[in-house]
């Protein structure tokens, strides 16, 4: 059977990997990337009988929206969705609609592609849906100095720009903060997809040499790069990990989990809150409305 794959983040140094490992395996690959000239030369590369480009600015949910109608109308049938495209930012910033950019691009772009999805990922079950996040959201210590893990918290709220606000603002706590959304609502959206033949799951990929992780150096310290990227996973490593949870025949059926490269592992209490989920949920939903 030809499965249909959609990849997003497909322009970078982990998603390039996983893109290409699938059409390895015989699927058709649907790239999503940011820059279409770039998606359009690594689809070159790969080939562009098996692979197709389509061009998002995944900080905004109209984009999302529009990108959701065009694969939907080209491929009724998915199989896999790897919501893999993330960012990391040194300074706070919002999108159109006052959502803070962590928040944006690693949490609300995959949850509305996935709603706006999941038709087709339904009509090709058995399918999968991974979502690549971070163990950040167990420890939100950069520099791994003193006693113990700071797991990543979050307060009640009723509307996503209350996320990461101003005050008080970390980079490194607001990008886990955006990959523990992205985590309930993969336990919560595990359960209400319950035989359906689609799963859902989360991966945290390990620490590896990519852009996002370049884009975390302080640009004082961007000499010692490759001092401090020494020990790093290379991208392809932290790639099998991604392909792992998206692929490994022993992972069918298996849902509602968060795996930490090849094992499952537990996240901070609150993301098992149920009110809580349900809550990221209805916050979210609001976007999905919003740009109907
Ligand atoms: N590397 C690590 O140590 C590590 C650890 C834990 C989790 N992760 C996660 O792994 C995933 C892959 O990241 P990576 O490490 O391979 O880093 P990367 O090379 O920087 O890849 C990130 C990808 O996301 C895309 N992206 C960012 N903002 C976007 C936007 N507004 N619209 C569309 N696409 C956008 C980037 O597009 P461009 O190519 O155009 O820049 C790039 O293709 C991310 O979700 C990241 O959070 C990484």
């Amino acid at each position: 059977m030809n499965n249909v794959s959609v990849v997003t983040g497909a322009t970078g140094d982990m998603g390039r990997v996983v893109a290409a490992e699938l059409v390895a395996r015989g699927d058709t690959v649907l790239l999503v990337v940011r820059n279409a000239e770039r998606g359009r030369r690594i689809a070159a590369q790969l080939g562009f009988d098996r692979v197709e480009v389509f061009a998002a600015d995944l900080t905004s949910p109209d984009d999302v929206h529009h990108l959701a109608g065009r694969i939907s109308a080209r491929h009724p049938e998915l199989h896999l969705l790897v919501n893999n495209a993330g960012a990391h930012f040194r300074t706070r910033d919002v999108n159109d609609l006052g959502v803070e950019l962590h928040v944006a691009v690693n949490f609300l772009a995959g949850f509305l592609l996935t709603e706006r999805l999941l038709g087709a990922l339904k009509a090709g079950a058995p399918s999968r849906v991974v979502n690549v996040v971070s163990d950040a959201i167990n420890d939100t210590r950069q520099v791994k100095l003193g006693r113990a893990p700071r797991p990543v918290s979050l307060e009640p709220f009723d509307d996503l720009t209350k996320v990461n606000p101003d005050q008080g603002f970390q980079p490194f706590t607001a990008y886990a903060r955006a990959k523990l959304l992205t985590v309930m609502n993969g336990y919560a959206l595990a359960d209400r997809l319950a035989d359906t033949g689609v799963t859902v799951n989360s991966v945290h990929p390990g620490v590896a040499a990519t852009g996002i992780v370049d884009d975390m150096i302080p640009s004082y310290a961007k000499a010692f790069r490759g001092m401090m990227t020494r020990g790093l996973l290379p991208p392809k490593e932290g790639a099998r990990a991604i392909l792992h949870v998206a692929t490994a025949p022993a992972l069918e059926g298996v849902s509602g989990r968060y795996f930490n490269r090849f094992d499952e592992a537990r996240t901070p209490p609150v993301s098992h809150d149920r009110g809580l989920q349900q809550q990221v949920r209805d916050a979210a939903g609001a976007y999905l409305r919003r740009t109907v």
